[in-house]
């Protein structure tokens, strides 16, 4: 069984190539959240694989508030696989507190964060997703095999990264009110549906952010008309979508 996360497709695109791959079920997280539902009773033996994007360092707390209620079986073979624009920091390793590890992997995706960065240039993502959808056959026989691996790409100042500036990003940088609508909104509830954690809802045409935001940029990147802001600061930054990204192959 395969549980994911995921805000802009990068995450779920890899969960799929995974689950095609070792024929496992992938689950998107977000139906457990959104609906509520408890996780399906997992097998004696199962191979449980998380597969969830990096947010500053760290998993998104929906995903380890996920794992901690999640009951596996002790003689599972448990993995998780992240997704990031760079580097994890310590990141995985602080995860596999709350979901003890036989095996991970990091690899990395195109960035979606534009609150703080640009996208990557075409090439750039073109290559993040070429090299990624090269490792997935390897990934795949490695959790096949049961295999003990620890492919993680922790980055610079990993200590750092997971243990102050992500406690500063949740404290500080996860908030809704900055999220606007700019321009001619035409009320599709796209960025509703996109959200993974419910947190939009269209009032009088208009969505409208609770405060359980995040801050996957969802909404920022699915709205077909591009008017959605995060600030004034994502008024001049590009839009991210995969499905371009995989046309190309
Ligand atoms: C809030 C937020 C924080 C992020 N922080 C990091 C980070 O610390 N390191 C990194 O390499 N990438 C970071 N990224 C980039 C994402 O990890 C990367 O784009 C990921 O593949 C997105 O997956 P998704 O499409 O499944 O949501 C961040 C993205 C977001 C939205």
């Amino acid at each position: 069984m395969i549980f994911y996360f995921s805000g802009n497709g990068n995450s779920r695109w890899v969960a799929e190539q995974v689950a095609q791959g070792t024929g496992d079920v992938a689950m998107n997280i977000a139906g457990f959240i959104k609906d509520k539902h408890t996780p399906p009773v997992l097998k004696p033996g199962e191979r449980v694989g998380i597969i969830f994007p990096i947010h500053s360092w760290y998993a998104p707390r929906v995903v380890v508030d996920f794992v901690r209620q999640l009951q596996v079986p002790e003689d599972a073979y448990r993995y998780a696989i992240c997704t990031c624009g760079d580097d994890v920091g310590k990141g995985m390793q602080r995860f596999s507190r709350h979901f003890p590890l036989d095996a991970a992997w990091s690899v990395q995706m195109p960035n979606t964060y534009i609150p703080m960065f640009n996208l990557d240039s075409t090439e750039k993502a073109q290559r993040k997703v070429d090299t990624t959808r090269g490792f997935i056959p390897g990934i795949v026989a490695d959790i096949k095999a049961r295999k003990p691996v620890w492919q993680v790409h922790e980055g610079a100042l990993p200590q750092l990264k997971t243990y102050v500036i992500n406690a500063l990003f949740v404290k500080f940088s996860i908030r809704s009110k900055p999220f606007r609508v700019e321009g001619e909104c035409i009320s599709c509830g796209i960025c509703v549906h996109t959200c993974p954690v419910g947190n939009i809802d269209l009032q009088n045409g208009l969505p409208v952010w609770s405060d359980h935001c995040v801050h996957c940029m969802g909404c920022i990147h699915a709205c077909p008309k591009g008017v959605i802001q995060y600030g004034k600061v994502t008024r001049k930054r590009g839009r991210y979508h995969l499905e371009s990204l995989l046309q190309l192959e």
